[in-house]
């Protein structure tokens, strides 16, 4: 059984219902482009939403980083992985994690004793030292001098806000020396293996801490890295994740993977990211912007290193690959299944596109280089618009002849551009809601009256959790444990129906934040929103914070219908409705 399978067993077996992974794109969080971590999606949870599934949680959650490209090519770090985690919202707490960890690694995966230690958080001015950890290691056999305590690493925050909490760190000794008898977290051949926080704390944009309603606990663990760790091997690429994949390509490129080992791990890492983003339901395509953006340097990074190889690009090696990708993680993923011609004509389509100007764009880029200088801003702004050369390329081109890019002065002309190109869809990051023609107005103003329906209807419980709009219909996610009964929704269209009728003024008021979230009005993250927010009044029936804009008069809005209700994901239901 491989690691995952182990994982999601045994804490099936400690009381845990396991959890689909979220979709690679986040589909309710704007303010990021991918899933960087198991926690999250789960996040409203862990702030004291009570979760579908219960107060015990795990899953493999696919995740995607992609702001150190350009250490892809070693042996440890990803575009895409899996992160194994387990979740008590408010249930059980520090003793309990702590001892099925050490019962997972040490039963189930069999790792002796002596090639673990820990770390436990210190303690600082705001935070007392984590006795209980401390001494719950020590109960299970962690001797005193393989128990590090330090701060710095023992506080657990994605990003600069949200859920937080002290954590204690999991290290393995991968290394064939003699085990120290100290530990010392410095020490590189220690490798972190599996990270345990206990989420108590929100911290807020503003850097105030408060105490979450529950104590929660979220762990982590790579797969990835795992995997490597038990099958002995210091390459993750050697492991049985990428094996095969590292194989096949050297294969294709009739070259050993000995001496091509950086082109490989490249072409591995980025077409697999490629095919998750491309599988996504989000339906991403390579595009000048966002997620597409990503896509489309991913592909062509990994293009120009098959390229490299002297693998010929016209013939369907990528295709080969990716299939290796999507049939190893299809059981696992059902959108791979679901979505397999699509990806590989995703990949097809963007080869296509960029083989076109490849070879061009190389002899322009010798061209520009010939005289070993520097490239400025505007020549690797030109490489990209017209040759399609995302900046990474070109400054991987530059470095292998010794050369330095302008990459702030790249980024100004691509910002450029960008604004110029998006003044036509703007709005997608302000307010979640885009387009401002007048019958997207209508359809935003009817989200705003949906919403307050089916608090009425269903519960106080429900929540928006994303929302789409075109000049055709509007698609509305919200958390719900159960698919609505055909009464609920002829209910919530009705009074939609009965407010539209009853012809309500739509106010609009700038308010302070704390004000406005006092005075009850409904938001998705309020975290995500500045200090002064303006907030949308229908009356008495419904009152948000949004970036609007709105119609004046519920009157203006037309017939209401639901056209469909379906599952959206784990506790999150969607609605299609139209306005006739
Ligand atoms: N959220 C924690 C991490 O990503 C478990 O390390």
């Amino acid at each position: 059984m491989n690691l995952k399978d182990l994982y999601i067993n045994f804490f099936i077996s400690k009381g845990h219902k396991q959890i689909p992974s979220a979709p690679v794109v986040p589909e309710n969080d704007p303010s990021v482009l991918f899933n960087t971590a198991g926690m999250q999606p789960l996040i409203p949870y862990l702030m004291g939403q009570p979760h579908p599934y219960g107060t015990r949680l795990c899953d493999y959650q696919k995740c995607v980083r992609t702001n150190d490209l350009e250490a892809i090519g070693d042996t440890t770090h990803h575009t895409f992985f899996e992160m194994l985690g387990n979740w008590s919202l408010g249930d059980y707490f520090k003793d309990e994690s702590i001892a099925w960890s050490f019962e997972f690694l040490t039963k189930v995966l069999n790792i002796p004793v002596e090639r673990l230690a820990v770390t436990v958080f210190a303690g600082n001015k705001d935070i007392p030292f984590d006795e209980v950890s401390y001494n719950k290691w020590l109960s299970l056999g962690i001797k005193k001098e393989r128990i590090a305590k330090t701060v710095e690493d023992n506080f657990w925050i994605a990003g600069e806000s949200g859920p937080c909490g002290g954590d204690t760190e999991i290290f393995y000794f991968r290394s064939e020396d003699a085990i120290p008898d100290t530990f010392d977290p410095d020490d590189e051949r220690w490798v972190e293996i599996w990270n345990n926080v206990f989420m108590q704390y929100y911290k807020d944009a503003e850097g105030n801490v408060s105490e979450l309603p529950k104590k929660n606990v979220d762990t982590g663990m790579g797969v990835e890295r795992t995997t490597a760790i038990l099958e002995g091997v210091k390459d993750n690429y050697l492991s049985s994740i990428w094996l095969d994949v590292i194989n096949l390509i050297s294969d294709i490129a009739k070259k050993p993977y000995v001496g091509n080992e950086k082109s490989m791990r490249i072409i591995a890492d980025h077409l697999r990211t490629a095919v998750f983003i491309a599988a996504d339901r989000a339906g991403i395509k390579p595009s000048n912007t966002d997620q597409g953006y990503i896509l489309r340097r991913l592909i062509r990074r990994a293009i120009r290193h098959a390229k490299a190889l002297g693998i010929d690009i016209n013939s369907d090696w990528e295709r080969k690959i990716a299939k290796m990708i999507l049939d190893k993680y299809k059981g696992y993923y059902q959108e791979l299944a679901d979505n397999y011609d699509i990806v590989l004509e995703v990949l097809s389509n963007e080869k296509v596109k960029f083989n076109r100007t490849l070879e061009k764009g190389l002899r322009e880029f010798a061209k520009v280089t010939s005289n070993h200088h520097d490239i400025d801003g505007v020549t690797a702004f030109h490489l990209f618009d017209t040759y399609g050369f995302p900046i990474e390329l070109t400054m991987e081109l530059a470095s292998e002849l010794g050369l330095k890019v302008d990459e702030d002065g790249f980024k100004e002309k691509f910002k450029e551009h960008q604004d110029k190109s998006r003044t036509a869809s703007a709005g997608k990051f302000k307010g979640g809601l885009a387009g401002n023609s007048e019958i997207e107005t209508r359809y935003h103003t009817a989200t705003h009256l949906l919403n307050a329906a089916l608090k009425q209807i269903v519960g106080p419980d429900v929540h928006q959790k994303g929302s789409n709009i075109t000049d055709e219909r509007m698609r509305f996610d919200f958390s719900c444990d159960h698919k609505l009964s055909e009464e609920e929704k002829k209910q919530a269209e009705d009074l939609v129906n009965q407010w539209i009728a009853e012809g309500i003024p739509v106010t609009v008021q700038e308010m302070a934040k704390s004000e406005a979230i006092a005075s009850g009005a409904e938001c998705m993250f309020i975290e995500k929103y500045p200090d002064i927010v303006t907030v949308y009044s229908i009356g008495d029936v419904s009152k948000e914070l949004c970036g609007g804009p709105h119609v004046k008069n519920t009157n203006e809005l037309g017939k209401f219908h639901i056209v469909k209700e379906e599952a959206s994901s784990a506790g999150v239901r969607r609605i299609k409705a139209v306005l006739e």
